[in-house]
């Protein structure tokens, strides 16, 4: 091929942790797609204008992670109904002729629970730990498997109620304090806190995990398994969020690219390069 790959990249502030690339290669190279995907050290004062040059220059596409989520909201010119939810883009690309923001973290996480892990959440009483961006991100996907409840429980209880209050009309959702979760086994608990990034585990009762909970956190990583010990500890089946960052980026990747990637050997690839 003599033509020039076509452009992807993500932004980032640190951006060299970000495995993001390394995902996006493997897909590439397994769909036979003629392309590049690099990670670009951004800064927020020039996000702006470092989106706009990338895209001037022909780019294609990008993701964007932290710090730079929220702020892409007001870049973009069209948002999808998910990024408008989430108040977060992860996902940018031309789409008739304007930057079309969306966001596949919930999306994501939906599809590793549901497709690769096989859990079934209709019905079912999810407790979600944390009230910030992430939780945001992945509520409105959350509320469509049509769950009986969600409760958003956080350290500040402020933030649980307004987000249980924004999200009301796509489902049943609750916010409360970590002292005031239901002393019963939930079926799913989900830890969008950035607590495991410090190695704390949420003060949450210890009876709201059972054997037959599953528990899943947001966070991946060797230094973030507190949680997952924790609830592993209790009995119950626990995970860190790997599937969910490999599906996020199959979702991305299919957006830009019109072909959707086969995700477990990335995923098993990915593990083993974070010890997961
Ligand atoms: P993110 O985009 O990762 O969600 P965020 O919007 O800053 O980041 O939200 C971080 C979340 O983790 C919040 O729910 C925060 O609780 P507060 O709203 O009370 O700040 C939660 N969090 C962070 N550290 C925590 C800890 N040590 N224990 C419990 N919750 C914690």
């Amino acid at each position: 091929m003599d033509s020039a790959p076509d452009e992807y990249g993500v932004f980032g502030h640190p951006v060299g942790h970000s495995l993001s690339p390394f995902i996006h290669g493997l897909f590439a190279r397994a769909t036979g797609q003629h392309m590049v995907y690099r990670p670009y050290e951004v800064e927020s004062q020039h996000l702006s204008a470092r989106v706009a040059g990338f895209f001037a220059r022909g780019g294609r596409g990008l993701n964007l992670t932290l710090p730079h989520k929220i702020a892409a909201v007001e870049l973009a010119e069209q948002l999808t109904a998910r990024a408008a939810h989430a108040q977060a883009v992860n996902t940018l690309l031309m789409k008739d002729d304007q930057l079309l923001g969306d966001n596949t973290d919930g999306a994501g996480l939906v599809r590793d629970l549901t497709g690769n892990l096989g859990l079934r959440l209709a019905r079912r009483r999810v407790l979600i730990l944390g009230a910030g961006g992430a939780t945001r991100g992945i509520l409105a996907p959350l509320l469509a498997l049509e769950p009986a409840l969600v409760v958003l429980a956080n350290r500040t209880p402020e933030r649980a109620l307004a987000l249980a209050a924004a999200f009301h009309e796509l489902g049943p959702t609750q916010g409360v304090a970590f002292g005031d979760i239901e002393d019963a086994p939930f079926d799913v608990v989900i830890n969008a806190t950035s607590a495991s990034l410090s190695g704390e585990v949420p003060p949450l009762p210890e009876a709201a995990v059972g054997a037959h909970t599953f528990c899943y956190d947001l966070a991946y990583g060797r230094s973030a398994l507190g949680f997952v010990r924790w609830a592993q500890s209790r009995g119950a089946h626990a995970l860190q969020g790997v599937g969910m960052l490999v599906e996020q980026a199959a979702e991305s990747f299919r957006l830009w690219r019109g072909v959707r990637p086969a995700t477990a050997e990335v995923l098993t690839a990915l593990r083993a390069r974070i010890g997961a």
